[in-house]
C-alpha cells in the first residue's frame, strides 16, 4: 500500500471532499486514524521497512494530507451549522412590535386610596375587617337585636343558619375595633372595604359594593366635630368650594342620626340633573355613636363618646367621574378603565 501513497492521498482527499456531515467525517476518521485505521496500521509496519526514513516520510506525507483535509472540512461544515443556525434565528429587527396593554388602577380604588390619604393625614388608622362577618358584630353589638325591622332594611346573604354572614356594611369593624380597644384608649379608623346585599343588580344597585366606615372615640367630642371632618373630606375630594350640610336620620347605631350633604359641585347648587335640582347631594349617614353601641363594646358611655360614619365609595366615584351605572365598577371592561388611566384623571 504504502507504493501508492499518492493514491492514497488522492483516496483520502475524495473521500473527504463527499463527506456532508460532521458524523461521516468523524467515521472517516476512525477509519483512517482509529486503532485499528489504515494509517495507524502503516505506521506500525515501520519496523519492517527496508528504508526507515523514506517509509516514515511516505506514512508521514499520508498523515498530514488526512489531518489538512479533515480540519478544513471540518471547518467548512461547522461554518454550514452556523449559518443555518443564524438564519433560523434570525431576528428581524423592522417587524412591528406586538402592542402590549398596559392596565389601569381601578377608579373606585383611587377614590378609596383618596379617602385613606385624607383621613390619615388627620391621624385615623386604616383598618380591615372580615368580609364573613357573626350576625353578633354584624347587628347584635350596633344595636340591632334579633328580630329588630331595621334589620330587614340589609337584605343579607347569610351563609350559615342565622349566624354567619357576609356583612352588609362595614360597621361590624367599629365593634371589633372598640373591643379591640377594652374602653381604655381612644379611637380613630377608618375602614374601607366590599360588603354584600341581596340587591338585584342595576344602575344604581349592586350585589357587592364598598363602603368607607369611620369612627372617632374620645372624650367630648360633638356633632360639630362630625361637621368638620365631613368638611375636610368633601373639600378634598370634590373640591374646595364644596360646602356640607347635616340632615336628620336615623340609624340604630347612631344617636342623633344624620344625612350628610355637599353641596352640588356641578352646578354649585343651582339645581342640576346631577342633584335632581335641589342643589345637594348626599355622600354619606353618620351620627354620635350610640351609648348602647359604646357599652357593648366596653366603652363606659359616661366617660367616652364619639362619632361614626359611612360613605358608599361607590357613589363617591360616580359623582366625582360622572359615573351612570354602578356595573362599570364590577365588569372590568377595559374599555372603560383606561378612559380613567391615572394619567388623564
Ligand atoms: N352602615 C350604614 C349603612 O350601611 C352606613 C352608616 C351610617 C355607617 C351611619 C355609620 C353610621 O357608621 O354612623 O347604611
Amino acid at each position: 500500500m504504502i507504493e501508492n501513497i499518492d493514491n492514497l492521498c488522492e483516496e483520502i482527499k475524495e473521500k473527504i471532499t463527499k463527506v456532508s456531515s460532521i458524523k461521516e467525517l468523524n467515521d472517516l476518521k476512525v477509519e483512517y486514524m482509529g486503532k485499528k485505521g489504515i494509517i495507524t496500521e502503516l505506521q506500525s509496519g515501520i519496523k519492517d521497512a527496508v528504508d526507515k526514513k523514506e517509509y516514515g516520510m511516505k506514512v508521514n506525507k499520508v498523515r498530514t494530507t488526512f489531518n489538512e483535509n479533515y480540519e478544513n472540512k471540518l471547518n467548512e461544515l461547522n461554518d454550514i451549522e452556523l449559518n443555518k443556525k443564524l438564519e433560523s434565528e434570525k431576528i428581524d429587527i423592522t417587524l412591528p412590535s406586538t402592542h402590549i396593554s398596559i392596565g389601569a388602577p381601578n377608579i373606585l380604588e383611587r377614590v378609596v386610596e383618596d379617602f385613606e390619604e385624607v383621613f390619615m393625614s388627620m391621624g385615623y388608622d386604616v383598618v380591615d375587617g372580615p368580609e364573613i362577618e357573626e350576625d353578633r358584630f354584624n347587628f347584635e353589638l350596633l344595636n340591632i337585636p334579633k328580630g329588630h325591622p331595621a334589620r330587614d332594611a340589609q337584605d343579607t346573604f347569610y351563609l350559615k343558619d342565622d349566624e354567619i354572614l357576609l356583612r352588609s356594611h362595614t360597621s361590624p369593624v367599629q365593634a371589633r375595633v372598640m373591643l379591640e380597644k377594652q374602653g381604655k384608649e381612644p379611637v380613630r379608623m377608618i375602614c374601607p372595604g366590599k360588603t354584600y346585599r341581596r340587591d338585584a343588580d342595576d344602575a344604581t344597585h349592586s350585589h357587592q359594593f364598598m363602603q368607607v366606615e369611620g369612627l372617632l372615640v374620645d372624650k367630648g367630642i360633638s356633632l360639630c366635630d362630625l361637621k368638620g371632618t365631613i368638611d375636610v373630606i368633601a373639600k378634598n375630594l370634590f373640591g374646595d368650594d364644596t360646602e356640607t350640610r347635616f340632615r336628620p336620620s336615623y340609624y340604630q347605631f347612631t344617636e342623633p342620626s344624620v344625612e350628610m350633604d355637599i353641596s352640588c359641585f356641578s352646578c354649585k347648587g343651582k339645581g342640576c340633573n346631577i342633584c335632581k335640582n335641589t342643589g345637594w347631594i348626599t355622600i354619606a349617614g353618620g351620627g354620635m355613636v350610640h351609648p348602647n353601641v359604646l357599652r357593648n363594646c366596653g366603652f363606659d358611655p359616661k366617660t367616652w363618646n364619639g362619632f361614626a360614619f359611612g360613605f358608599g365609595a361607590e357613589r363617591c366615584a360616580m359623582l366625582k367621574y360622572g359615573i351612570s351605572d354602578i356595573r362599570t365598577f364590577y365588569q372590568t371592561d377595559l374599555r372603560e378603565s383606561v378612559t380613567f388611566d391615572r394619567k388623564d384623571v
